[in-house]
């Protein structure tokens, strides 16, 4: 008799020891999917035609069994939705969602499945909104599910690992596709078509998914997640901001409707260092004059638009988006907005988010 109770004794404190996770000792890892490709289905397994968005959760799960060896994975189905028609709305509600389920003591991260081509967007939201170290990770696919060699499967794999790693808390929210471990601040999607699409050109991935491990070789410097001031608790809206492509020859018309919608905030995407045509200068200026804060950016995918370089920013109270992409300042502008209108303090959250 007392052999057994010795032996319960022992089990018992094996059990308490066993590091986060069930009662096996994996991680418990919750799957919001939203749609995307990761879930489409095409006419043929060779060509690029499908629709995005039909297969369900539960689908995606049971086409990779090898998912119960790394972790207790349950799925809830959000949206199902190609991720171009993604709002504010539902980033607001996959914010809520996320921060409602990290707080629970049996949820050790979690994995959003999405469309590769606003995921970039999503995965920077989060990192701001999200007021947890749990991993946060964001998968998809650059081929459909019916695809031949479709990507999906092994990505949700990796996705999976990597939010189980007790390595991947405290790094912000991760974008976990092709191998591959980015950060959601510098990550951005670079090609139309190929699997190796997501890329940070600024900073280069943080780490590398294989053999069911995640290996990591660097860390992001800026604010994120547990650590950020932004808080949408409550919010149902945000403040409206539009981003304004510049190129040659272009004209005030885009900035001026902007202003006539009342949109509070105005990123121009600009040529070069965030450099604007002499047309749309003036537009900026009164945009700026009635209140409307504007953040130079450029449509070029890497280097900084700097502060004061060809624009004297503090002359005209602009905000230069430094290495921010145009709609990465965006949705910093808009979060930014909730807390202040003064746009020195918003340059000082652009330098640490
Ligand atoms: N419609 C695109 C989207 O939902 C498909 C791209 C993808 O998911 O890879 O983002």
């Amino acid at each position: 008799m007392k052999r057994i109770h010795t032996f319960m004794a022992v089990c018992l404190l094996l059990v308490c020891l066993a590091p986060a996770g069930s009662a096996y000792g994996l991680p418990r890892i919750r799957i919001l999917a939203t749609g995307g490709t990761i879930a489409g289905v095409g006419a043929s397994s060779t060509g690029s035609a499908y629709k995005p968005g039909q297969l369900g959760v539960d689908q995606l799960l049971a086409a990779v069994p090898e998912i119960k060896e790394v972790a207790e994975v349950t799925g809830e189905q959000v949206f199902t939705i190609a991720s171009q028609d993604m709002t504010v709305a539902d980033w607001l509600q996959l914010a809520r969602r996320v921060n409602e389920l990290l707080a629970r003591d049996d949820v050790d991260g979690i994995v959003l499945t999405h469309g590769t081509d606003t995921m970039e967007e999503t995965a920077y939201f989060l990192n701001l909104t999200v007021k947890s170290d749990k991993p946060v990770v964001l998968t998809g696919a650059m081929r459909p599910a019916t695809s031949l060699s479709a990507d999906g499967p092994l990505n949700l794999f990796d996705a999976v690992v990597t939010a189980g790693a007790e390595e991947s808390a405290g790094r912000g929210v991760l974008v976990v596709l092709n191998g591959t471990v980015s950060g959601a601040r510098d990550v951005m999607k670079t090609h139309t078509l190929d699997v190796e699409t997501f890329r940070s050109p600024n900073t280069g991935a943080l780490g590398y998914v294989s053999d069911a491990k995640v290996h990591y070789r660097m860390d992001g410097e800026k604010l994120h997640t547990a650590h950020s001031v932004f808080d949408v608790t409550g919010l149902t809206e945000l403040p409206r901001v539009g981003i304004v492509y510049g190129y040659a020859g272009a004209e005030p018309a885009l900035v001026e409707a902007l202003v006539q919608k009342g949109y509070a905030g105005i990123v121009h995407a600009g040529v070069g260092n965030g450099n604007i045509a002499a047309d749309v200068f003036p537009a900026l200026i009164q945009a700026r004059n009635k209140g409307v804060q504007i953040v130079r950016s450029s449509r070029i995918p890497s280097g900084p638009s700097t502060l004061n370089a060809e624009v004297d920013d503090e002359a005209n109270r602009f905000i230069a988006a430094l290495d921010l992409s145009p709609q990465k300042a965006r949705i910093l502008l808009m979060l930014a907005l909730t807390q202040t209108n003064d746009w020195k303090e918003i340059q000082r959250l652009f330098e640490e988010y």
